[in-house]
């Protein structure tokens, strides 16, 4: 949740914070700005997404400078709420993402003793303690006022008449990038792909003073080494390569990136905590949670595993962990419920791993073990094929734990995911674009995989969908069932099969019209349903997998019929860095 960006070099600094902020833009689009140093700090910023700039705006001079993409916790999104942030001289200006927790405290403070408030931010505060605290050295000025601040941030400060950017991290990532003769800061590696390979993550505690030519990081006074690790993303996992959309694009990414993830994890690499684990607990939120459902359906019948699933908002009211193990599921790794679940764990002698698609990012850092699903980056703020590298890493673990008996499927699922990516899904699409509401239904290991149908489905196209174990649907819901409200269900052979085709014609004789995915050339589903999706005829995990693909597909054409902002749906922000 919002994005920082810092560059000091020999380029005009403006354009490349401004392309950094549109490369950061899922963190966080509400509102957006600039500031670079000239003669004094140049300060552009306003309200609205960075994308609708047009590209000659902006320009200010300056071969130093921050930037900042905002997704609003503390004040409306606003050009006066935008960052950057000043002090009262306009000498200083902070960009922030975190949140300050006793900003309340020390801005009645700060007012008494005479600073004047523009915006009302948590990150404001921090220009003014930097004014108060600054006697010619801004570095020094920002290590006397960062032990004021509780709370979380990754800060990147300029001050007029020094020519250099001082960042500073606890608790929100922030990496750096080392070019020649120019450096670059930001909250993650994104925006610094076109620039360079050579990067550092800056740990809790980290403060660093960047100039174009030199960077020195310290741990609190003291200078302490870093590691530059080459990273091995390109440029163009960042760019829509042809596609409309990310979304689009990151959807047809998925049979390399199921094939990646189940590569991910082998019988070697799978921690031991896994492989001894008598029961297991999963923490996630979201469409990750969706995945560890996927998990709890699939291990305990093959393993005989017991899985507790947790959501990772809720797992702080939770008394103690029960299992062996805790995995925190993670696209990001950076989903603060998911990291204080694992924190929790930790706490409680109990083993951790995190299962995430961004190397160093915070979970990797404080669970025990990681494994990286290896998607690549995901752009678009909807998750796609980053939740079918989770369920591929998770199915994966399944069959290492049983010995090897699911491998002929996933060595198959590449395959299985190229075949449905065409299909024609323009009456399914006709049928919810017209809707205000969808029930999504299923049973088994699809009630989860509807749950992430549906997930999609609202959270691109706007349009009000809730998921039901179809079996629920008669205890209420069934209240609501009219010629309005399309059922998609999903009805595929297996020991759920009958009873599914019972459901739909119950839900038809309500006059419900239904879009059901069923297997191609199955007869009664399709006597019973509106429309079909035809899933390829496959083994029940095969048809996880493809249906997902063809449920985010469904979610993505309806919102592009209803002109929706695909990528960067409405409120939303891809990295939930705040409780
Ligand atoms: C939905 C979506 C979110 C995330 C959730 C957890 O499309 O992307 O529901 O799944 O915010 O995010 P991570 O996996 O980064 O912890």
């Amino acid at each position: 949740m919002c994005g920082i960006v810092g560059y000091a070099g020999y380029r005009r600094a403006a354009p490349i914070l401004l392309q950094g902020l549109r490369r950061l833009e899922y963190r966080g689009y509400d509102s957006y700005g600039i500031a670079t140093l000239a003669s004094e700090v140049c300060v552009h910023k306003k309200a609205g997404k960075v994308s609708d700039l047009p590209d000659s705006q902006g320009m200010l001079q300056g071969t130093i400078g921050i930037g900042h993409t905002r997704w609003a916790t503390h004040g409306i999104p606003s050009d006066v709420n935008a960052h950057p942030h000043q002090d009262c001289t306009d000498k200083i200006a902070v960009v922030h993402n975190g949140i300050i927790e006793n900003y309340a405290h020390l801005k009645r403070e700060l007012i008494g003793r005479g600073h004047t408030f523009r915006s009302e931010t948590d990150t404001e505060v921090i220009a003014h303690l930097i004014e108060e605290a600054y006697a010619g050295d801004l570095l020094e000025a920002v290590r006397i006022t960062l032990p004021l601040l509780t709370g979380s941030y990754a800060l990147l400060i300029i001050s007029a008449g020094e020519d250099r950017l001082i960042a500073a991290r606890n608790q929100s990532p922030l990496v750096l990038g080392i070019g020649d003769g120019e450096i670059f800061a930001a909250s993650d590696i994104t925006p610094l792909l076109e620039y360079t390979s050579r990067i550092i993550y800056l740990d809790d505690g980290d403060i660093a003073e960047l100039k174009p030519d030199s960077y020195s990081v310290y741990f609190g006074d003291s200078p302490a080494e870093r590691e530059i690790k080459e990273i091995t993303w390109t440029p163009d996992t960042v760019q829509k390569g042809g596609f409309a959309h990310y979304m689009l694009k990151e959807i047809f990414e998925q049979p390399d990136a199921i094939h990646r993830a189940v590569h991910a994890v082998s019988e070697e690499t799978l921690p031991s905590s896994l492989r001894q684990a008598s029961s297991i607990t999963v923490v996630a939120c979201g469409s990750s949670y969706h995945a560890g459902m996927i998990f709890r359906y699939l291990i305990e019948p093959v393993c005989g595993i017991p899985v507790r699933l947790e959501l990772g908002s809720e797992y702080k009211y939770t008394p103690v962990p029960f299992s062996d193990v805790i995995i925190g599921i993670s696209q990001s790794g950076e989903t603060a419920d998911t990291l204080s679940a694992i924190r929790k764990g930790i706490c409680n002698n109990v083993k951790t791993v995190a299962i995430t698609n961004v190397l160093n990012s915070s979970i990797t850092r404080s669970a025990h073990d990681t494994i990286l699903m290896h998607a690549g980056p995901e752009i678009s703020v909807a998750a796609s094929k980053s939740f079918i590298a989770q369920v591929g890493v998770l199915m994966q673990i399944v069959n290492i734990l049983s010995g090897g008996r699911c491998h002929d499927i996933l060595d198959h699922a590449r395959y299985a995911l190229e075949q449905v990516l065409l299909t024609d899904l323009t009456e399914a699409v006709d049928l919810c674009s017209k809707a205000q509401h969808l029930f999504y239904v299923g049973r088994g290991v699809f009630y989860p995989v509807m749950m992430e149908g549906a997930l999609k489905m609202k959270e691109i196209s706007y349009i009000h969908a809730e998921a039901y174990a179809a079996g629920e649907l008669k205890h209420g819901p069934f209240a609501l069932l009219s010629p309005d409200t399309p059922v998609i269900a999903i009805c595929t052979p297996g020991p759920a099969y009958e009873v599914m085709l019972g459901n739909m014609k119950e839900m038809k004789a309500r006059g419900t019209p239904i879009v059901a995915f069923g297997n191609e050339d199955d007869g009664d589903v399709s006597d019973i349903a509106d429309v079909v999706i035809p899933l390829p005829k496959a083994h029940m995990w095969t048809q996880v997998l493809t249906s997902t693909v063809l449920l985010q597909l469904l979610a993505y054409h309806t919102a592009n019929r209803l002109g929706r902002e695909i990528d960067m749906p409405r409120n939303l922000a891809k990295s939930v860095t705040v409780e």
